[in-house]
């Protein structure tokens, strides 16, 4: 198949069970992320079924990031998808009390860097016309508020509007854009957000049944291989044992 999938953040969690699918299709793969060893161990895992191309990159880095895309080879050109995942929490405590450079972080990559790889690929997309998606993962934080949530809900409510921005501006072109949205899922995510607390992490997905990686994948390659004339705009996902939380009063002593 001459049909490629670039992903941001294929090193862990949505990602990387996302190349795994994509390659169960025959897609080529264009991995990316910063730990370049977890990146070559899912070569190796994956360059026996399809053609594998990993890039160590960051995608805060907006040169790095033209540049990566600028020098695909040309087997790995025909980017079909792009699956704008990289992203990342930070900070859980109440906004008045963490560090400006956790909010500065979110901002940088999971705005930032989504916008950076999506200008980088547009041309390509729009060239190959009918049939191509972007799919950015949002998250439920980007609509339902939560003490703590702060700059990373806000970060992925901007992943929302501009996903239905870019729609906009791309009718006629055949270009599809979805915003995943999901809940809670299982992943290194909490782990990052809590930097590294392992007990914060267990403890979160402990004694309920969270989402898998393998789940966010399996919608991540649904809505992108839709018939062409079709594009899901919006998908929020949730484990069933998940809902939103109530109200919450001040009160008097
Ligand atoms: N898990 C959840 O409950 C949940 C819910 C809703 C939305 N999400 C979103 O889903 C996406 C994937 O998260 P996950 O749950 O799979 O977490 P994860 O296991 O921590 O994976 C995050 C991925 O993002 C990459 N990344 C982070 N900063 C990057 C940067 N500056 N440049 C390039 N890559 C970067 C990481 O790669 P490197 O560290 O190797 O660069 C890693 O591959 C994120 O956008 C997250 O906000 C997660």
């Amino acid at each position: 198949m001459n049909k490629s999938v670039f992903i941001t953040g294929a090193t862990s969690g949505f990602g990387r069970a996302a190349a795994r699918r994509f390659a169960e299709a025959g897609y080529a793969l264009v991995l990316t992320g910063r730990r370049r060893e977890r990146l070559e161990a899912l070569e190796q895992e994956l360059s026996g079924k399809v053609a594998v191309h990993v890039i160590e990159l960051d995608v805060r880095d907006e040169a790095a990031v033209k540049k990566a895309v600028d020098e695909l080879p040309q087997k790995f050109s025909s980017v079909h998808v792009l699956l704008n995942n990289a992203g990342l929490a930070l900070a859980p405590e109440p906004a008045q009390d963490v560090a400006l450079q956790d909010w500065h972080t979110m901002i940088d990559t999971n705005v930032k860097g989504l916008v950076n790889v999506t200008h980088a690929l547009l041309p390509t997309l729009i060239r190959l016309g009918a049939g191509t998606s972007i799919v950015n993962i949002g998250s439920t934080a980007g609509k339902w508020p939560y003490k703590g949530s702060h700059v990373y809900g806000a970060t992925k409510a901007f992943v929302e509007q501009f996903s239905y921005n870019l729609r906009c501006d791309l009718q006629g072109t055949g270009v599809r854009v979805t915003d995943i949205a999901p809940g809670m899922a299982e992943t290194e995510f909490t782990l990052v957000r809590t930097k590294g607390d392992q007990a914060a992490s267990d403890q979160l997905y402990g004694n309920t049944t969270p989402m898998s990686a393998e789940d966010i994948a399996e919608q991540m390659f649904y809505v992108a291989t839709l018939p062409a004339h079709l594009n899901i705009n919006f998908l929020e996902i949730q484990p069933v044992r998940q809902v939103w939380a109530g109200m919450a009063v001040d009160r008097d002593e």
